[in-house]
């Protein structure tokens, strides 16, 4: 059954503005470090898709902190949520630490989609309750 959905709209401006005012650290700050490691390679290759990167991980992490009902709060933390990808592009939520571990305790499983235009990115995120196989 479903468990919550979430959903949000980020700014990209806000997160180049951010990028320009704390640099690295602020993107330490919302990456988990496999999403940090494919940040710093496409920020090398092109800076604008690094801040693209940064708009539409932040999205889909708040979208998801709705969709689990707790909002930014533990244990839901920026870095313990990692937008990964599929082989084939589709992104796919990968958890850590003690927010994998509530998670999973819970028996939830989560689903998440992601775009971006020029100045917004935007996610949603479906989160299920997987069903009691015994009746
Ligand atoms: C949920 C949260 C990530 C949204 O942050 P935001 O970017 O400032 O705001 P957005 O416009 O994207 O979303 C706001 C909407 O999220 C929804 N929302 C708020 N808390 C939520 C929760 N725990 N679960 C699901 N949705 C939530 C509400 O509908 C809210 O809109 P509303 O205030 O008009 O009803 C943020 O509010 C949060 O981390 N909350 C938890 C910590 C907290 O509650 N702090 C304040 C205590 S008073």
């Amino acid at each position: 059954m479903i468990y919550g959905i979430g959903t949000d709209i980020c700014d990209v401006r806000r997160i180049r503005t951010s990028l320009e005012r704390h640099g690295e650290r602020f993107a330490r700050r919302i990456l988990a470090d496999g999403e940090f490691a494919t940040w710093q390679a496409r920020s090398r290759r092109w800076p604008e898709r690094g801040v693209r990167y940064i708009a539409t991980r932040f999205s889909a992490k708040e979208a998801f902190s709705k969709a689990i009902g707790l909002g930014m709060r533990l244990p839901m933390s920026w870095a313990l949520c990692e937008i990964a990808k599929r082989p084939s592009g589709q992104p796919v939520i990968v958890l850590h630490g003690g927010l994998k571990d509530w998670f999973e305790a819970q028996g939830l499983v989560a689903h998440v989609t992601v775009t971006d235009e020029t100045d917004y990115a935007a996610s949603f995120v479906v989160v299920e309750k997987k069903e009691d196989p015994t009746p």
